[in-house]
């Protein structure tokens, strides 16, 4: 969850490292810290809380120097102060480590290193590493001295190191976390995301599970764990630094909510034929006589990815007829699930780093499925290990709450249902046209719920002091009822509980009273007037309503309040769509509520963007 950075070059090294810092603080802004060497020393200046204490410290007391490496942290072991703060030192401070992930067996190896004399400054798992190093050094190169620490340290992790000892070199390795090797004019870098180096080269090298990269002024070079050369690819990464910058919105979060529109045109772009109907998602890899033999979908998936997986059940049902379950990355594994050689299991991730949904997937697919990912990040973990990958256009998310990735996992959720149903001939291509002709309109019905935005700040107004919400929704909005609420809860801390409206009667209507507001997701479907009812419900127990309905709506009205309510009117959507609409102004409520309470919106507390800790 933390993010990393290191850079060798003749750019202003400390100015390349906090830049790069600041495009990766999603990842975590716990503390953070920059290790510099210039004139064989290493200078660390570290602090805890936001870059910008950081940044203060470095203004207080400036470093510069040759090379470097920096880290944003999401604390896992150990408090955020600044002694936690990365870059970690081994007991001479010439060796210093950054690190994602967690070192699992390090209180029996810091044990062992205290018997050995080792002393330890911090609370950290990290600082194993460095003392490890040290204690491998054996002048035969830093690379040759993390290879020999590696064969004892257990768990996932991503590390750059530096040693004084061997100067003008950054080793990095990857065992889970990622790593993104940058490959400049005479300069190069490493991160743990495309976004801290894009300002400076679109030309990266994905290190793959168990490798390591040397990275020195002339070059960088790939071996395994073992020393033995990797031949990689270098990928051009066609994301624009534009993409990770605010382009004059207040929040990230609020970019990405306006660019709904973009990402769910660029996700379909070249994947349908409008003429004939077809489906093209070749990148899933898995031929069609395989797709033919499955009989069940499995989707695994955390937080608002399983809001996603929820909606395609929905989707995948009625296109392909073919059974799906969905189950939290998170719990898959502790039950004993029903899964086969001719189940296919799909992970949705936005990062494709959350570790709970890749447990998941090694768990299906050890039993024989075949696997394939929906996944916003390229070369991410999740594209990596399963057979093929949906992507996800939707350009770099940074927002800690996910918006344009939600409604870009939902039309791939539609893709695949389409391909599915016509490769198992549940669907017929004509058939087909009309489900192809109302996803190439879904731009345009984006367009149209954004502009719910100033209504949307009215019932922002009107609730934000409020201390709980409760939202509703049946059929395939529930989902929507679910992912309104999360969004709410983690960017404005209010409580807030999402429901099946139906269910509202065996429980939660114990909690309705005069300050209670309930978001109403009823567009004029099957369900409409249940959920009329269930507006009368609340209203008869002095609840306020916000509905979202379907533009033309004359019978609302009649149940609710002018002076209490507020009814969204949306652009009227096909049902399987209706959710990627209906979910625009939940999300720009959340939004509104959280700024005007203050919250920190793109790095709202005790999260992280991408969560690669189970
Ligand atoms: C969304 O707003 C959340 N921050 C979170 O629930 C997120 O969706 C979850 O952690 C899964 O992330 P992933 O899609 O990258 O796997």
């Amino acid at each position: 969850m933390c993010g990393i950075v290191g850079y060798i070059g003749s750019k202003d090294v400390v100015s390349v490292l906090v830049e790069g810092l600041r495009m990766l603080e999603y990842r975590g802004y716990d503390s953070a810290g920059v290790a510099i060497v210039r004139d064989g020393r290493v200078d660390l200046r570290r602090s805890a809380g936001k870059l910008s204490n950081l940044e203060s410290v470095i203004v207080a007391q400036p470093i510069a120097g040759d090379y470097g490496v920096g880290h944003t942290r999401w604390a896992t072991h150990g408090r955020p102060t600044e002694e936690n703060a990365h870059p970690h030192r081994d007991c001479t401070g010439r060796i210093v480590v950054v690190h994602n992930g967690i070192i699992e067996n390090y209180l029996d190896l810091k044990h062992e290193l205290q018997l050995q004399g080792h002393k330890f400054v911090t609370e950290t798992d990290t600082e194993i590493v460095a003392h490890l190093v040290e204690r491998e050094m054996k002048g035969d190169g830093l690379e040759n001295a993390v290879r020999r620490a590696l064969m004892f340290m257990r768990g996932l992790f991503a590390l750059v190191l530096i040693s004084a000892d061997d100067p003008e070199k950054i080793v990095t390795v990857r065992n889970g976390p990622p790593i993104v090797v940058g490959l400049g004019d005479g300069e190069f870098f490493v991160a743990s995301d495309i976004p801290a180096i894009l300002n400076h080269t679109r030309d990266v090298v994905f290190l793959g599970d168990e490798e390591m990269g040397v990275i020195t002024r002339h070059g960088v070079s790939f071996t395994d764990f073992f020393g033995r050369p990797v031949s990689k690819a270098t990928q051009r990464v066609l994301w624009d630094p534009i993409m990770a910058e605010k382009a004059g919105y207040k929040h990230f979060m609020l970019k990405e909510i306006f660019e709904q529109p973009t990402a769910v045109r660029e996700t379909i772009l070249g994947r349908v034929s409008q003429d004939s109907g077809r489906v093209f998602l070749e990148e899933m890899a898995i031929s069609e006589e395989r797709l033919a033999t499955v009989d069940r979908v499995t989707i695994l998936a955390c937080g608002t990815s399983w809001h996603s997986a929820l909606v395609g059940k929905f989707i995948i049902e009625q296109l392909a007829r073919l059974p799906v379950e969905v189950d939290y990355g998170s719990e898959y594994r502790y039950r004993h699930p029903i899964v086969d050689k001719r189940s296919l299991a799909v992970v949705i991730t936005q990062s494709g780093e959350t570790a709970d949904s890749l447990a998941a997937l090694r768990e299906a697919k050890r039993e024989g499925a075949c696997s394939i990912a929906i996944c916003n990040v390229v070369g991410s973990m999740a594209t990596r290990e399963t057979e093929g990958t949906i992507y996800t256009h939707a350009g770099p998310e940074i927002g800690v709450a996910s918006t344009k990735a939600f409604t870009s996992q939902l039309v791939a959720l539609y893709l695949l249902g389409l391909r599915l149903g016509q490769v198992r001939h549940a669907l017929s291509l004509a058939d087909s046209r009309p489900h192809v002709n109302a996803l190439l309109q879904l731009p345009l019905l984006l367009e149209l719920a954004l502009k719910l935005a100033p209504q949307v700040e009215e019932v922002a107004a009107r609730f934000l002091t409020r201390t709980d919400f409760l939202y509703l929704g049946r059929g395939i909005n529930y989902p929507i009822a679910l992912e309104g609420a999360l969004k709410l809860k983690e960017i404005s801390y209010i409580h807030a509980e999402g429901y099946p409206a139906g269910e509202m009667k065996h429980g939660p209507i114990a909690l309705i009273d005069e300050r209670m507001p309930v978001v109403s997701i009823a567009p004029h479907d099957a369900v409409f007037e249940k959920m009329i009812s269930n507006m009368q419900e609340v209203k008869a127990r002095g609840g306020s309503v916000v509905a979202l309905t379907t533009r033309g709506d004359d019978k609302l009205w009649s149940i609710l309040d002018r002076s209490h309510d507020f009814v969204l009117e949306l652009p009227p959507a096909p049902r399987l769509l209706s959710p990627i609409v209906n979910v625009v102004p939940l999300q720009l409520l959340a939004y509104d509520i959280a700024v005007r309470r203050g919250c920190d919106v793109d790095q709202p507390r005790n999260l992280a963007k991408s969560v690669t800790v189970e």
